[in-house]
């Protein structure tokens, strides 16, 4: 059985949407899965003991949100600790990752979204876990006082995304995906 972390932050409820949907869709194709918010992780986690990962968070200055910040690094420092990071980061066979955001991309779109998946991979990646996929979703802006950015920002209306069209794409492409990779 394909073993997956579904990995999340979420400040504002909209990244854990997402997450929820790629818990219901593992759970359809036949994967066990453990679902974890960054938030309540206080230990560290063996990130190579699952075949497949996925990641997420919400987009905060062009980041990962300040929960999924502070899990990285105490991943890393904990990787480094145990020489896991070596030169070359070789590959580690049929270990995957799936990195993504919800991001609102009010001033200059997706470059807002990309940095923030970029630099949530580089965790894995720097294990020998391959990326599989990068996901930016649109996701709105909650606080009522930043309504505006959900109307007039770079990515147009986004009020009400992630909506049920987004999470069924969601759904159908982590079904895809898992489908796709070889976990040997
Ligand atoms: C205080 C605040 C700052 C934000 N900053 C950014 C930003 O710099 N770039 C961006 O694309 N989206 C930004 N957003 C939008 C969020 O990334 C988006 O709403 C996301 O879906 C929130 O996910 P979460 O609820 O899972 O944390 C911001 C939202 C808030 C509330």
């Amino acid at each position: 059985m394909i073993t997956v972390l579904n990995l999340y932050s979420s400040l504002n409820g909209q990244t854990r949407k997402v997450a929820l949907e790629v818990e219901k869709a593992c759970l359809e194709a036949g994967c066990s899965v453990t679902t974890v918010n960054a938030r309540d992780q206080h230990n560290t986690l063996d990130l190579l003991e699952y075949d497949m990962t996925f990641a997420g968070s919400g987009v905060y200055t062009w980041l990962p949100d300040k929960n999924m910040l502070s899990f990285i690094d105490r991943q890393l420092a904990e990787a480094r600790k145990h020489n896991l990071i070596h030169p070359n980061s070789p590959r580690v066979s049929g270990k995957h990752v799936c990195v993504y955001c919800t991001y609102g991309g009010p001033h200059t779109g997706e470059a807002e979204a990309i940095p923030a998946v970029k630099y949530m991979g580089q965790l894995f990646d720097h294990l020998g876990i391959t990326i599989a996929d990068e996901w930016c979703i649109p996701g709105a802006f909650v606080p009522e006082k930043m309504h505006i950015f959900n109307t007039q920002g770079r990515l147009g209306n986004i009020e009400g995304r992630p909506n049920n069209d987004d999470l069924k794409k969601i759904y159908e492409q982590t079904i895809r995906l898992i489908s796709s990779l070889d976990f040997s």
